[in-house]
């Protein structure tokens, strides 16, 4: 079979998750084939939908694969052309490509603000938080949480990600953000035990391992810093990931949960997973199962 990488051909992202993915295909004995989505054409004439993509100035090759993983689909400058990538990938969908994850659940699932819409309404515990463009309802958030936590929407690797307690400095931030036109999320800021969380991975409904990430300070991303440690899952928290990670639709999902003195609490459901660290502190190596995945999916 010919497995499919999606992903943007501008930046080379997580090269060695790629790799594993590539060594996890073709152990298997299939091929793994780059799908660089801004490099992709759609023609639409009689014959249906075409798909191609370039590979030199006067050379396109067609992108028909048996199936496809999503990773990244870029930093997007512009509206249209974060349409123009997703309607690339839905294309592929369209012709019958199954994509993990599938287009709009990864949509979905990136964006804090919608996946937590989702969660909270299958009553899993997520913290405390206010999503708005208006600088006054965030100001009112910080004021009541009195420690907060601001993020991007569709941000990850825990940049850009603050801790603010003082509501008119807060302000300030808010003021730019509102000229920017970017809407502004903050959060109830949780005190984790043992100084970090934990990142469960969920492929195709069953949890394959579970990693404690303790941060060097409060946040516990391994691009921050954290330490992948093992840890010992017990049946609440393997429920809470899967319960989780299908409210979302995901195939495969990266779910971190915290710990506080008041149970536990769903963070964050990653649906393009980065896995270097997890391998270091479980020794499972998540590629394997999210292409063994894959082809189960494509032989339904
Ligand atoms: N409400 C919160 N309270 C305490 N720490 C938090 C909270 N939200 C996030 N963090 C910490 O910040 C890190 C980054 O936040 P997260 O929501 O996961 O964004 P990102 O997508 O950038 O990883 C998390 O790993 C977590 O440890
Ligand atoms: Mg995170």
């Amino acid at each position: 079979m010919d497995i499919g990488l999606i992903r943007p051909y501008e930046v080379e992202y997580n090269n060695r998750d790629i790799e594993d993915l590539q060594n996890a295909i073709s152990a298997l004995g299939h091929k793994a084939k780059n799908i660089y989505v801004d490099n992709m054409g759609v023609r639409i004439n009689k014959k249906g939908i075409l798909l191609s993509q370039i590979i030199s100035r006067d050379k396109m090759e067609p992108v028909n694969v048996d199936g496809a993983i999503l990773r990244h689909l870029g930093f997007i400058k512009d509206f249209e052309q974060f349409g123009s990538r997703l309607w690339c990938v839905s294309a592929m969908e369209q012709k019958g490509m199954p994509v993990i994850n599938p287009l709009s659940a990864w949509l979905c699932a990136s964006d804090k603000l919608h996946s937590f819409i989702v969660l909270a309404k299958h009553g899993i515990p997520v913290p405390e938080t206010v999503s708005t463009e208006n600088m006054f309802i965030a100001y009112n958030a910080v004021k009541e949480y009195k420690e907060a936590v601001v993020k991007q929407l569709r941000g990850a690797m825990g940049f850009g990600v603050f801790r603010v307690n003082d509501a008119d400095v807060a302000m300030h931030i808010f003021s730019y953000f509102t000229n920017l036109s970017k809407p502004i999320y903050v959060q109830k800021f949780l005190e984790k035990k043992g100084g970090g969380d934990f990142r469960i991975i969920v492929v195709g409904g069953q949890v394959i391992g579970g990693e404690f990430r303790k941060g060097e300070e409060w946040k516990s991303n391994i691009a921050q810093g954290a330490a992948p440690l093992p840890a010992k899952l017990n049946s609440e928290l393997e429920e809470l990931a899967v319960k989780t990670s299908h409210a979302l639709g995901l195939e495969y999902a990266g779910i971190d949960i915290a710990e506080t003195k008041d149970g536990y609490y769903v963070l964050e459901a990653n649906p393009s997973i980065s896995w270097q660290g997890f391998k270091i502190a479980t020794k499972v190596n998540p590629a394997e199962h999210i292409v063994k995945h894959l082809i189960s999916k494509i032989k339904e």
